[in-house]
């Protein structure tokens, strides 16, 4: 898709009934993120969220996924070292169905990218604001606005591709940088508060639904506005996605 310009369209998934809606509405990418932990959960942040609660939720898209592929999240610490990322990565797949793992990290999870491609697991890496990180970021704030900063993420986008990375996940970036990761690395990137120009976007279902608690993030879109029920929601976004309309300069920074 990424050769022939065809942009594709990620939502998360957490349970069988959202992900068969999804799955029948076009969606070519299930993400069952570590995000559940705020938005299934509860939590303030993702980090209480375990590799236990993500099996079980993996499962529960996985059992009712037909045509798209299914990526699960590898949760805080689970990734600490090689052999636990080996590890935990495999359950994901064994045990979860997931077809492909996330992970957040740059230069320092290359490494481990390296080890899981090795072993036959098709890996997304996660740049930009990595959820994991809020506590040292101080914040969930917009990554790599400064040259420097941006230089880095470049540096590391082409660092985690040389590693095996299948896909490239980028989230709240300025829309030139992602734009100038994209051109430049031969895999997909899907975006998320990363402006108009990557592969594919991303949204956490609940913000695509307008059903988050509190202040949606600025980047997302509530597809339920001007739609006859959440089917047509959610076909409203994949043609969005792949027509250009969505994310609007409204959405990008
Ligand atoms: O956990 C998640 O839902 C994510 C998205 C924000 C991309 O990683």
């Amino acid at each position: 898709m990424k050769a022939s310009g065809e942009k594709f369209a990620m939502l998360t998934a957490y349970d069988a009934s959202f992900a068969a809606l999804l799955d029948e509405a076009g969606v070519e990418v299930l993400l069952i993120g570590d995000s559940l932990g705020m938005v299934i959960q509860g939590h303030q942040t993702t980090l209480p969220v375990t590799m236990d609660d993500m099996v079980y939720h993996s499962r529960c898209v996985a059992r009712a996924c037909r045509y798209a592929l299914v990526l699960a999240d590898l949760p805080f610490m689970s990734v600490a070292t090689i052999d636990q990322a080996l590890h935990n990565a495999g359950r994901l797949m064994q045990e979860g169905g997931a077809q492909m793992v996330k992970l957040e990290g740059g230069a320092v999870q290359a490494e481990t990218v390296r080890h899981l491609v090795r072993h036959g697991i098709p890996v997304c890496a996660h740049l930009g604001l990595q959820p994991q990180l809020v506590h040292k970021l101080g914040g969930y704030r917009m990554q790599g606005r400064a040259a420097s900063a941006a230089e880095a993420m470049f540096q590391e986008a082409q660092g985690l591709e040389q590693a095996g990375a299948d896909l490239l996940l980028l989230e709240c970036v300025p829309a030139a940088l992602a734009k100038r990761i994209t051109d430049a690395v031969r895999i997909p990137v899907v975006g998320i508060g990363a402006g108009p120009d990557t592969d594919a976007q991303v949204l956490v279902l609940h913000d695509a639904l307008g059903i988050t608690a509190g202040k949606p993030p600025r980047f997302s879109k509530n597809f339920m506005h001007g739609s006859a029920g959440i089917g047509d929601a959610v076909q409203r976004f994949v043609a969005a996605v792949k027509d250009g309309s969505f994310p609007g300069p409204e959405h990008t920074f």
